[in-house]
């Protein structure tokens, strides 16, 4: 028997919810065997300096301290009701939001509860082995922050499967844990989740960009007309914030000391910064490359009438919908979107409605580009006349109008022979992987120390030293 107040911190009245305290009584331990076996490997003894959440107070919602992470208490919060939202946007436009599920949507909610959740698991399985090799103790206590929350992402979106979709929620919040991310058989729902995550440059770059596709599509179902979709969602955009700044921060740190070896030992060629065992900034531009667009995959087609539906029933909505300035109806508006057309890419407008997963890219390429700038000017600080680029939005894309096209990163349309010419210019080769590989040699885990191909990060966490001892390995 679990003592629900005690160990599952909750705003969500679990104490007195027997229907869901049944629900949990099965899964709970499902996931516990889920985190022993796919959680971060060889971990579970020791005492990680985490933060958890334990409340939705804007200023007291997150405690920090010493934590075995099986024993990491993994909450329930939705941001406070308000009692007088309304849909916002759609055909039910200024209807109250909805407090159960409408009986019409209730296979595409639960698909969209389903897809969301099923990348919170995915990301931990993905980074599991990333803890041997860890640059610092202050690096090791980060990625086991992000995947304890992702834990709990998992259980946010179980909650609403549990409470609000009866038995069938119960089978998929189980089929949740029987995925596996790389799977053959039964791989993680969406194609990056299934990518390994073979390295800390890997690592920093999945949080940057991944992570931020997590962040959109929270924001958009934060809009959803489904009140405890969007309350849950509200609350998961806190500690989806600290990945982003895990992402940005790690690979600006791996720029720097890139920038900082080139400038002491005067070299520019990347065989020479590699000899100085850091990572030139043409393999980071590689990496970019490949992260950047393997997550612009993540939004969909371009032109999608799910994405319309989804829109029209009120279901999810717009990043910041309700600060946008229009009918929320979007019945005559249009929206341009890109297509190969005659050998080079042309826009074409189109029913916004049917644009919407464009449009949400969009939004997400403008906050990406803004942190690439962020990087640039660590590069252009150092003096190294080199540019980090974001490639054409249709560069190595597997859905959407540019799927089966041949796109280089200026934007050109190529046949596929030419590219493949061109293809580890663009793209990490195995040599490229090879060779940051060959830098993650064992955790560098003494306080305070970090590993020669990263810089330290400005401050620690939670006002602590950067020598303080974020993880003790017992
Ligand atoms: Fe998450
Ligand atoms: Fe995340």
């Amino acid at each position: 028997m679990i003592n629900y107040t005690e160990k599952i911190p909750n705003n969500v009245d679990l104490g007195r919810d027997r229907v869901l305290q049944r629900a949990l009584e099965h899964w709970q331990p499902a996931y516990m065997g889920w985190w022993y076996d796919m959680g971060p490997n060889e971990s579970h003894n020791f005492d990680v300096y985490l933060r958890t959440a334990v409340s939705v107070e804007p200023d007291g919602w997150a405690q920090f301290d010493y934590v075995k992470m099986p024993e990491y208490r993994w909450g329930i919060f939705l941001q406070p009701r308000d009692e007088k939202r309304l849909v916002n946007f759609g055909v039910h436009k200024g209807d109250p939001a909805w407090q159960e599920v409408p009986g019409e949507y209730r296979s595409t909610l639960r698909r969209v509860i389903v897809t969301q959740g099923d990348t919170e698991p995915a990301s931990v399985e993905q980074q599991r082995m990333l803890g041997f090799s860890c640059p610092s103790m202050y690096d090791l206590r980060n990625i086991f922050q992000v995947n304890v929350e992702e834990g709990r992402h998992l259980w946010a979106m179980v909650y609403l499967l549990h409470r609000y979709f009866g038995r069938d929620g119960r089978e998929e919040a189980e089929a949740l844990l029987a995925r596996r991310s790389g799977d053959a058989d039964n791989p993680r729902i969406l194609g990056a989740f299934n990518e390994p995550t073979p390295d800390w440059l890997a690592f920093y770059m999945f949080t940057f960009f991944t992570d931020r596709d997590g962040k959109f599509q929270l924001c958009a179902l934060a809009e959803s007309g489904f009140d405890p979709l969007a309350r849950t969602c509200r609350f998961m955009l806190t500690e989806e914030a600290h990945h982003m700044f895990v992402g940005e921060t790690g690979v600006g740190r791996i720029i720097q000391r890139t920038c900082e070896v080139m400038k002491e030992n005067k070299v520019e060629d990347p065989s020479d910064v590699r000899a100085l065992g850091v990572i030139d900034l043409q393999t980071i531009q590689k990496y970019l490359n490949f992260h950047y667009s393997v997550t612009l995959d993540l939004y969909g087609s371009d032109v999608s009438s799910n994405a319309a539906n989804y829109y029209t029933s009120g279901l999810k909505g717009r990043f910041r919908e309700t600060k946008l300035d229009d009918d929320h109806v979007l019945s005559e508006a249009q929206y341009p979107v890109f297509e190969v057309a005659g050998g080079r890419i042309a826009a074409r407008d189109v029913p916004a409605l049917t644009a919407l997963n464009e449009r949400l890219r969009d939004d997400y390429i403008d906050e990406i580009a803004d942190g690439v700038g962020r990087w640039q000017r660590v590069i252009d600080n150092a003096g190294i006349p080199f540019r980090l680029t974001l490639p054409h939005k249709g560069f190595h894309r597997a859905i959407g109008n540019f799927a089966g096209h041949f796109i280089s990163p200026a934007g050109e349309v190529l046949s596929e022979e030419a590219w493949k010419k061109h293809e580890f210019e663009w793209m990490p080769s195995p040599k490229d992987h090879a060779y940051v590989q060959s830098l993650m040699t064992g955790r560098v885990v003494e306080p305070g120390k970090f590993a020669n191909w990263i810089a330290p990060p400005l401050r620690g966490i939670n006002n602590k030293p950067l020598d303080f001892e974020y993880v003790r390995f017992n």
